[in-house]
């Protein structure tokens, strides 16, 4: 194992922390977007994030459809964060009679579920927080015959769960329904396979595992996607549209452009984050957040905590761990962050000051996680909790 690490210990699971290349990728001097030089960062940016989402490779050069490759997958870069790519996906596939199945164990599955109310006559099967998805009532509600898609939280980080996207893939397939997923804390840091599982579209958020900027964002679209978005266009029958359109950001975008304005430093701050990303490699990224992640889930357990996620499905992205104590749980979140320089994250809505959260995305190192969870252990012992002394490092060997 390398240094000790010195630094503050950020584990939000998004926004990551931002690496020096990154903030240096950010502060670019002002360029248009109409020009050649912004083009040559579109096609680039469009190239990386083809290996983010785990698809077939292209190039990084300006003029040669980087965005589109064998696999039949686009990439489109969407100027917003998550929300706006997922909503772009929604509003332009579905229209208002659409019948769209929306299983959910967590908030923002939940909110996939608001988001497809808006577009589409939506079935929200409403799980409970942190289990498993019931993949035989999935499966029953399919076999209707009643509904166009699917529609997921891949990785649903109000919980620390992910979902057996593989199973789910293949039952939407059966069914013939189309397969949609908020990839938005997957995608770069877990194995997210689009042509495998024939996802229509994907969606990932330049903040979370790539370790690029917040407000910025990108779906992975299928062949069958883009037909059956414009089949709707043309039956008249779909959402109405202008800024999120996805058509004109498919044809620009192999023009390496964007219909609009684009967020321009956002999107050269995330080509460098992509660069690092590229560096490491996307399977080692995958492998080192795994690494993380059980390291976690191993130390805090091995101290008698409680992990909030279904055994089998915890997260490799983000582990959501009960309070010992509820009372001054959310004190101590406070007391590392000021005391110890050491930041986590706590629970949404009715789980909130019971559980925290412990991100393991974007660049955060072993060492870093090593050091921050001994931070934490220091934190629990000063409220009061009598823990064995443990060696911290063993747990992530
Ligand atoms: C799984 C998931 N989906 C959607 C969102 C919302 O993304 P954004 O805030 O980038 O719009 C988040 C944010 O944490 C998320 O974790």
């Amino acid at each position: 194992m390398g240094l000790e690490w010195k630094g503050p210990c950020w584990f939000i699971p998004g926004p990551t922390w931002l690496t020096p290349a990154v903030l240096e990728g950010l502060a670019q001097p002002t360029m248009t977007h109409r020009s050649p030089e912004f083009k040559s960062v579109m096609a680039e940016l469009h190239g990386r994030l083809r290996h983010s989402f785990a698809l077939t490779p292209t190039t990084t050069e300006v003029g040669q459809q980087a965005q589109e490759g064998e696999d039949g997958y686009s990439v489109v870069v969407v100027s917003g964060s998550g929300t706006a790519a997922m909503e772009m996906v929604i509003a332009n596939r579905f229209g208002s009679n659409d019948q769209v199945l929306v299983p959910t164990n967590g908030k923002f599955g939940e909110r996939v579920a608001q988001m497809c109310a808006n577009f589409t006559q939506v079935t929200h099967l409403k799980g409970e927080w942190g289990r498993a998805l019931d993949l035989n009532e999935i499966e029953q509600i399919l076999s209707q015959g009643k509904h166009e898609a699917l529609a997921i939280c891949h990785n649903e980080t109000s919980t620390g769960i992910t979902q057996d996207a593989e199973s789910l893939a293949k039952i939407a397939q059966k069914y013939d329904v189309s397969f949609i997923l908020d990839g938005i804390t997957s995608v770069g840091g877990l194995p997210v396979h689009p042509k495998l599982w024939n996802a229509e579209a994907v969606v990932v958020g330049g903040q979370k595992c790539t370790a690029g900027p917040s407000g910025i964002s990108a779906v992975a679209i299928s062949e069958s996607y883009v037909e059956k978005m414009i089949a709707q266009r043309e039956s008249g029958k779909g959402s109405p549209l202008y800024y999120l359109d996805l058509v004109q950001a498919l044809k620009k975008a192999a023009d390496d452009q964007t219909p609009w304005t684009p967020s321009i430093n956002l999107c050269t701050g995330w080509v460098a984050a992509l660069r690092e990303q590229d560096k490491e490699g996307i399977e080692k990224r995958w492998e080192r957040c795994a690494r993380l992640a059980n390291g976690v889930r191993s130390l805090f357990t091995s101290l008698g905590f409680e992990l909030f996620a279904d055994e089998n499905q915890c997260s490799n992205t983000v582990t959501a761990i009960w309070y010992p104590e509820p009372d001054w749980g959310e004190e101590w979140r406070r007391w590392i962050s000021v005391e110890k320089e050491t930041f986590v994250i706590g629970g949404q809505d009715h789980v909130k000051g019971r559980i925290f959260r412990v991100g393991s995305m974007g660049v955060t190192s072993i060492e870093e996680m090593i050091e921050g969870c001994k931070r934490m252990i220091d934190g629990f012992k000063h409220f009061g909790m009598e823990l064995p002394d443990v060696d911290v490092a063993s747990h992530f060997r």
